[in-house]
């Protein structure tokens, strides 16, 4: 498969040459295939929502490139949707589900806003809050705003997606009932992920490939294909033993524990 998504000797300082410098990114690579979805790990604070942004080109490097299908980007393409960790702060209080998920297919693909809102109506449907569809996101619970944020992501229908620990705020249960949704969608559209996340479950469960990240400044330390069977179940996959050897690897990785 081709690469889709290239990040080629990315480096990221904050505040250069003053005495609060930052090196949040030292020369990072990472290929991501088409229709691969990429799983980054690593510890708090290490530089993992800098490389998303970076991805993105929301934020510039202060050296390498980022390649999308071979050419260097320096604006958020419109193939590409974000989806930011503070999902709640990224809706609009003041338009009603529909109208969330509407203004956004709206901009993104250029339809009316009659088709608009029935596409949008569609992709709430999918995540399981047609009923809401006229409320405001202030009357929903977290994860159901959460599922809105997902569903204005996918009703854009885009070639990459970019989640920055989307599913961090939810309860346990909702987050595993999220991850069926991605993976569910997923299928369904094809689309290239990467995933920053600091949940290892999460990360194993949902990925082809996990990248381990090290302590600021980021740099790769693994790439580990899961090579878990799909579609993944959330109790089966979860107790597969080749889904706890990759957990035990992993979690010894960013624990620092001996490996065994
Ligand atoms: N805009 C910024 N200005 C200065 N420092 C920043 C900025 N954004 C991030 N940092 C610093 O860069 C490092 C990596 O941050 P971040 O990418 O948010 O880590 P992570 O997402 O892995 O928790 C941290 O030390 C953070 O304080
Ligand atoms: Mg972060």
């Amino acid at each position: 498969m081709a690469t889709h998504l290239r990040l080629e000797n990315v480096s990221k300082s904050f505040g250069v040459g003053g005495a609060a410098e930052t090196r949040a990114i030292d020369d990072v690579t990472l290929d991501v295939e088409e229709g691969e979805f990429l799983a980054v790990v690593g510890p708090s604070g290490c530089g993992k929502s800098t490389l998303l942004q970076i991805a993105a080109a929301l934020i510039a490097p202060s050296g390498g490139v980022v390649r999308l299908d071979g050419t260097a980007i320096s604006a958020p393409p419109p193939s590409m949707v974000y989806l930011f960790q503070q999902y709640a702060k990224s809706l609009f209080p003041w338009r009603t589900v529909v109208d969330n998920v509407a203004f956004a297919v709206e901009h993104r693909k250029g339809m009316t806003s009659a088709a608009a809102r029935a596409h949008s109506r569609s992709f709430l449907e999918m995540v399981g809050l047609a009923d809401s569809a006229e409320r405001y996101p202030w009357q929903l619970s977290g994860g159901m705003q959460q599922r809105v944020a997902i569903a204005r992501a996918l009703a854009a229908e885009p070639r990459v997606l970019l989640m920055d620990e989307p599913f961090s705020s939810v309860d346990a249960l909702t987050r595993m009932e999220l991850h069926a949704l991605v993976q569910e969608l997923r299928e369904k559209q094809r689309f290239t992920a990467v995933l920053v996340t600091h949940d290892v479950d999460e990360a194993v469960f949902l990925a082809d490939r996990v990248v381990v990240l090290s302590a600021r400044p980021a740099r790769v330390v693994r790439s580990i294909a899961t090579e878990l069977p799909r579609p993944r179940d959330n109790i089966d996959t979860r107790e597969d033993p080749r889904f706890l050897a990759l957990r035990h690897e992993l979690l010894a990785m960013l624990l620092k524990r001996p490996h065994g």
